[in-house]
C-alpha cells in the first residue's frame, strides 16, 4: 500500500507524540533531527518538564529553543537518559539507516550516549532489507583518495556538517549490513556512516494509520 503524504505526516506526528510521553522530569535528553523530530519538539515542550537537552543539528537546536526547550552544548554531559530520533529505513532485524538530513554522525554519538534510544517513524520507513543509499560523512582531507577507496559513492550537494565533514552517500550493495558497517567504519577518511546497529536502539515507535506500534527488537 502506498502511504499518502498526509498519511505519513500524521503517522510521524503520532509516533513523535508517543515518544514525548516517555520523557520524565529531570531527564537529560538527546534531540534528533528531521521532519519526524519536528513533531517531537512541540509535543515535548507542551509537557513543561524541567529537562537538559542536547541537539544533533543546528535546525533542531533553533526549533527547540524557540519552543522553550533548553539546549546545551554536548560537552558537559557524560550520559543521556533518553534520545529520540527519526529514521530513513528500519529493517526487521533491527538495522536502521539514518542521515537523510546529513546529521548521522552527531545522531550516532547521541544514540550511543543514551541509556534509551527511541526511534520514531511513519510506516513507510519499514523496509524488508536495508538498501543503498547509505549516508556518509567524510574528512575533507584526502577526499579524492577516500572516494576512490569507497568506489560507488556520490557526494551530496549540501553544506558541510557542523563538524566540517563532507556529506556523501554510499551506493554500492549492502547485502549484509553488519559487514557493510564494519567495512565503512574501517575505511580511512570515513568519519561515520548512517548504518545503526540493532544494539543501539531500545525502542522503535511506528505510526500506522491512527495508531502507534512498538516494534519488538
Ligand atoms: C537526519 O540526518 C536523519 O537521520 C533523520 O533522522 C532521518 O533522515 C529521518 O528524517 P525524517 O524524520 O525527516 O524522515
Amino acid at each position: 500500500m502506498i502511504l499518502s503524504a498526509m498519511g505519513a505526516e500524521d503517522e510521524k506526528r503520532l509516533a513523535a507524540e508517543a515518544a514525548a510521553e516517555l520523557v520524565e522530569e529531570g531527564m537529560t535528553v538527546g534531540l534528533g533531527t528531521g521532519s519526524t523530530v519536528a513533531y517531537l519538539l512541540p509535543a515535548l515542550a507542551a509537557r513543561s518538564l524541567t529537562l537538559r537537552c542536547v541537539a544533533t543539528s543546528v535546525a533542531t537546536e533553533v526549533q527547540a529553543r524557540a519552543l522553550g526547550l533548553p539546549v546545551e552544548p554536548f560537552d558537559g554531559i557524560a550520559r543521556l537518559d533518553i534520545a529520540i530520533d527519526g529514521a530513513d529505513q528500519i529493517a526487521p532485524d533491527g538495522w536502521i539507516v539514518k542521515g537523510g538530513g546529513a546529521a548521522h554522525t552527531r545522531e550516532k554519538v547521541v544514540a550511543a550516549s543514551s541509556d534509551r534510544f527511541v526511534v520514531i517513524a511513519s510506516s513507510d520507513k519499514l523496509v524488508e532489507a536495508i538498501a543503498p543509499p547509505i549516508p556518509l560523512e567524510l574528512l575533507s582531507y584526502g577526499l579524492d583518495a577516500t572516494l576512490a577507496r569507497l568506489g560507488e559513492v556520490a557526494l551530496r550537494d549540501v553544506p558541510a556538517s557542523p563538524d566540517g565533514g563532507v556529506i556523501a552517500d554510499y551506493l554500492g550493495p549492502v547485502d549484509d549490513p553488519a559487514q557493510a558497517a564494519a567495512w565503512l567504519s574501517a575505511t580511512a577518511g570515513v568519519v561515520d556512516h548512517g548504518l545503526f546497529a540493532p544494539e543501539l536502539t531500545s525502542d522503535v515507535l511506528v505510526g500506522r494509520g491512527d495508531r502507534v506500534d512498538r516494534l519488538a527488537l
